[in-house]
């Protein structure tokens, strides 16, 4: 399994208690279904102040989107994300963790998965949009080696009739070391 650590090795030993920490949390990977999308938007809502709509993510699974859920040890779902392949990139078009579980090496996860799944794609760049707004999920981006390549103009819905610009970031797979022995963000299922 890959993972997206960029910069330094992970070889330490905080490194690999905090993997183990991490991975005690049990994850199972699965696709996104459709009955899985009314547990999905529910957190959607309490993850976004613009969530997707529960349409939109059944266009993204009739569109044939790569969508997964990281299911929890009591099999609800934890994470999720959606994944549009293009020609040179993977496109990131949502990336959630359940709010209660935020800040706990789950996010952290996804992306390894994702990185894993575009690797197979054989495609070699991740491609993401964020709202300037949103510092944590901008901190975790950079944290992980995503670089911004661009900005989109009144991209997104804000407060009111505003509009917020929305940052383009990239991550090329080709930078980011494979994962350290042992390391597995989960089980998947097919
Ligand atoms: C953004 C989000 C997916 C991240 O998931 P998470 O589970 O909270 O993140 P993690 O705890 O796995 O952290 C991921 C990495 O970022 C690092 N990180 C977290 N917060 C950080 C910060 N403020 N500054 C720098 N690094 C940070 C973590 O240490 C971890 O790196 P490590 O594995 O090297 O230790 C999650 O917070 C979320 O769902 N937010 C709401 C929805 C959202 O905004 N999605 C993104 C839309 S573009």
């Amino acid at each position: 399994m890959t993972t997206l650590t960029a910069g330094a090795s992970r070889g330490s030993v905080q490194d690999a208690v905090q993997n183990a920490m991490r991975d005690s949390l049990p994850l199972t990977f699965a696709p996104m279904r459709a009955n899985d999308v009314d547990e999905v938007a529910r957190i959607e809502v309490d993850a976004y102040p613009f969530p997707w709509t529960r349409g939109n993510f059944f266009d993204s699974l009739a569109s044939g989107y790569l969508a997964w859920v990281a299911r929890d040890a009591d099999a609800r779902i934890a994470g999720y994300f959606l994944l549009m392949p293009a020609v040179d990139d993977m496109h990131l078009l949502n990336i959630t963790v359940r709010p209660d579980l935020q800040g706990r090496g789950i996010g952290r996860r996804l992306l390894d998965e994702i990185g894993a799944l575009t690797r197979e794609a054989g495609i070699d760049a991740v491609l993401l949009e964020v709202r300037p707004s949103n510092a944590q999920a901008l901190a975790v981006y950079r944290h992980v080696g995503f670089i911004q390549i661009g900005l989109r103009k009144n991209y997104y819905p804000a407060a009111g009739q505003a509009r917020e610009d929305a940052i383009v970031m990239r991550l090329m797979l080709s930078d980011v070391p494979l994962a350290p022995p042992g390391h597995s963000p989960g089980a998947r299922q097919s």
